[in-house]
């Protein structure tokens, strides 16, 4: 099969070995996939692929047809249309893996939007379910509104009935995150419009002392993403005045069972808001497998509203 290949920080698209569906996995012909920051940093040479997950395969994020099933595997039949999350290897014509982390598409989602679904709307869902707990009424903060996974968080944040707010630094874009749903702030002043209940922090480090300021009491603050800095210096006890919390978390180096509690929630509780359009997939824009290339230095540019996703020509 040919799958986009990272070795020795070099990025290309390979031929490599058929992967075999084991006990429980579902063989997938890969119709999109889509790309994440995840997949930027391992082509930087950071962020390797975590144990049992191809180390030259990039690709969190798959959707296609269900070409084979392994023995024990009874959740789907072949032909029925999954995407899922996988810690790697995504971006490949074919993908095994364990039917637990599959999903059924919903048949409102063509295959580019299947392919920019899973890993952005279950980070942005656990983050701000599982996580921070965000309830109906409460004021949500999204940093880095425009991206793959600030556009599900806004669109699910006004799915339970939040107020949402996001920042977003590209002034061409703010237009299109307003569309989704959110009350859009420039990131230099965002701690003026608060307070927040919960703070989605797809940025980095540089906001933290800015989002303790802006919380309210009680407030949550999640960190997914820290592109723009991991360090930062925070005043304690405005933490505890607020009786605030901080949480971190990384989905891709999660165990199969907590990949697969996280897949059954956006199963049950995102997929149908997908069928009839409440929830929307940004697509900005797709490429060929073949065009990996110049799909990864797009992503890499930024000013993108949504996702960006590789469709594989055939899948077979
Ligand atoms: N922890 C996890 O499990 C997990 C899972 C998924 C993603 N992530 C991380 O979460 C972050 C967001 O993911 P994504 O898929 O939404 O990425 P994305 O599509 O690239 O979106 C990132 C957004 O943040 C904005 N941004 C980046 N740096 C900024 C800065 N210094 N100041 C203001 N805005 C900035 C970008 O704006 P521009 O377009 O102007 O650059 C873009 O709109 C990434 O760092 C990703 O690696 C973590």
């Amino acid at each position: 099969m040919q799958a986009v290949t990272i070795r020795d920080k070099v990025l290309s698209v390979g031929e490599h070995p058929d992967p075999v569906a084991g006990v429980g996995e579902v063989l997938v012909a890969v119709r999109a996939a889509g790309l994440n920051g995840a997949d930027m940093m391992q082509r930087m040479g950071h962020y390797p692929a975590p144990p049992g997950s191809p180390a030259e395969i990039p690709g969190l994020e798959f959707a296609g047809e269900v070409k084979e099933c392994g023995a024990g595997s009874e959740r789907f039949a072949v032909g029925d249309r999954v995407m899922g999350i996988v810690g790697g290897g995504g971006q490949a014509e074919l993908v095994a893996v364990h039917e637990r982390q599959l999903m059924p598409v919903p048949e409102a989602l063509d295959w580019a939007q299947a392919g920019g679904v899973p890993e952005v709307f279950l980070t942005a869902h656990d983050a701000l379910f599982t996580q921070a707990q965000l309830r109906c009424g409460e004021r949500l903060l999204v940093h880095g509104g425009a991206g793959g996974v600030g556009t599900a968080a806004i669109q699910l944040g006004r799915l339970v009935g939040a107020e949402v707010f996001a920042t977003v630094r590209d002034e061409s874009l703010r237009a299109g995150v307003s569309d989704l749903g959110a009350t859009v702030l420039d990131p230099n002043d965002f701690a003026d419009h608060g307070p927040f209940d919960v703070v989605l922090e797809l940025v980095g480090a540089v906001n933290l002392p800015a989002n303790i300021q802006s919380l309210d009491v009680g407030g949550r603050i999640v960190v997914i993403g820290v592109g723009a800095g991991t360090k930062s210096e925070i005043n304690l006890l405005a933490l505890m005045a607020k009786r605030a919390r901080i949480h971190g978390s990384m989905l891709r180096a999660r165990p199969l069972e907590e990949k697969a509690i996280a897949s059954r929630r956006v199963e049950q509780e995102v997929l149908p808001a997908m069928q009839t359009g409440a929830l929307k997939v940004p697509i900005y824009e797709t490429f060929a497998l073949s065009d990996a290339v110049a799909a990864y230095d797009k992503f890499a540019a930024g000013g993108k509203l949504g996702k960006i996703v590789l469709i594989m020509t055939d899948g077979d």
